[in-house]
């Protein structure tokens, strides 16, 4: 028994924030910004938006698409580092506001690689038998974690959310390569020092901005690429592919020079690579569903095709996936 993705969907806030408005905020400029990581705009979620409302209308496209309820769900699993709050699990709110009775929820934090983790661990449910139709779903408000004066994380992190729904197969299509790692090591390359049970709010905290992601870009940047580059080719080995029968690369959209040198490893033209970082950003783990699900609605993904998605983020974990659509 394999896991195939019956169905995709994505939602971003419609709150729009360019480049320029940056250049208001802090010292930027849209020349370093689009230069150095491809970004020109970026959507932010509304006030009285939260990550479960982001990812309850990713969820409603997926469903709507295939004519599906929500009852008909018995596994729900958010990927999603900034959750509506600590407890409880965004998914359970989120299994709440879609009204699916029939699954059992729970949140995943894999960071920019959370979409395929969740996405390795519903595949192993669908593969057991113990779910028969799994949500899977990236969604994240980064942008309420994020330090609106430190302009080497503010002109990357956005808001969105990205959905997908999962079935058992006995064909030759599906998820054929699902690789899940990390190394805890390198765990403050990025990082949100406060806010948990470690260091708990406080005014001092919120004085020396603590309760904000902190990243270590150019570090992360270069352990980025080697990762990523090294996990795509053993993918597709493992798979029994060469990079000349991809349809589409997905990848986790952070930086258009990862992108790019992850095409160039594969010698993949860019045509054949999926970039939406353009308009929405670095928004972890909802960038992969979201941008598969433009892929499909661009009709850029058919039946039969080959499709590699790859991420890298916090933790580190980093994460590959090859699949037969
Ligand atoms: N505008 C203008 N200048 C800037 C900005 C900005 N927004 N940000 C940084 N700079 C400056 C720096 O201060 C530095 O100046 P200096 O040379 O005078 O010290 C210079 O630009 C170069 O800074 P670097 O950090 O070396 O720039 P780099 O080319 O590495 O780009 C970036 C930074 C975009 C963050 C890149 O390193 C990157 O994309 N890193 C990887 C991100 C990633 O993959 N993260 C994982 C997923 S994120 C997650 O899990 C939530």
């Amino acid at each position: 028994m394999k896991a195939r993705i019956l169905s995709t969907g994505s939602y971003v806030p419609e709150k729009i924030l360019t480049n320029h408005d940056l250049e208001k905020m802090v010292d930027t400029s849209d020349e370093w910004i689009t230069e150095r990581t491809g970004i020109k705009e970026r959507r932010i979620a509304l006030p009285d938006e939260a990550t479960s409302d982001l990812a309850y209308k990713a969820s409603m496209k997926a469903l709507k698409n295939v004519n599906l309820k929500a009852e008909d769900i018995d596994l729900i699993i958010v990927a999603t580092v900034t959750p509506d709050m600590l407890v409880p699990s965004c998914a359970c709110i989120l299994q709440m506001k879609l009204g699916a009775t029939n699954s059992v929820a729970f949140d995943i934090n894999g960071a920019c690689s959370g979409f395929i983790f969740a996405l390795a661990v519903a595949e192993k449910f669908i593969k057991t038998g113990a779910s028969k139709r799994a949500l899977v779903i990236g969604a994240e408000i980064l942008s309420r974690f994020t330090d609106w004066t430190d302009r080497t994380t503010c002109v990357l992190l956005a808001d969105g959310a990205g959905a997908v729904i999962l079935e058992p197969t006995k064909k030759d299509e599906g998820i054929k390569i699902i690789d899940i790692f990390s190394d805890g090591t390198m765990w403050d390359f990025i990082h949100m020092p406060a806010g948990g049970s470690k260091m708990p709010v406080t005014e001092e905290v919120i004085k020396k901005r603590l309760n904000f992601i902190k990243m270590r870009g150019n570090e992360t940047f270069k352990v980025a690429v080697k990762t990523l580059e090294e996990i795509v080719d053993t993918t597709l080995k493992k798979g029994g592919i060469t990079s000349s029968e991809l349809s589409l690369l997905v990848p986790h959209q952070a930086n258009i020079r990862i992108i790019q040198a992850m095409a160039k490893r594969l010698d993949l033209s860019m045509d054949k690579v999926m970039v939406n970082i353009n308009k929405y950003g670095n928004t972890s783990a909802a960038s992969i569903p979201i941008a598969l699900d433009e892929a499909v609605d661009e009709g850029r993904v058919k039946r039969g095709d080959y499709v590699m998605l790859a991420a890298f983020g916090a933790g580190l974990t980093w994460s590959s996936a090859l699949i037969k659509w």
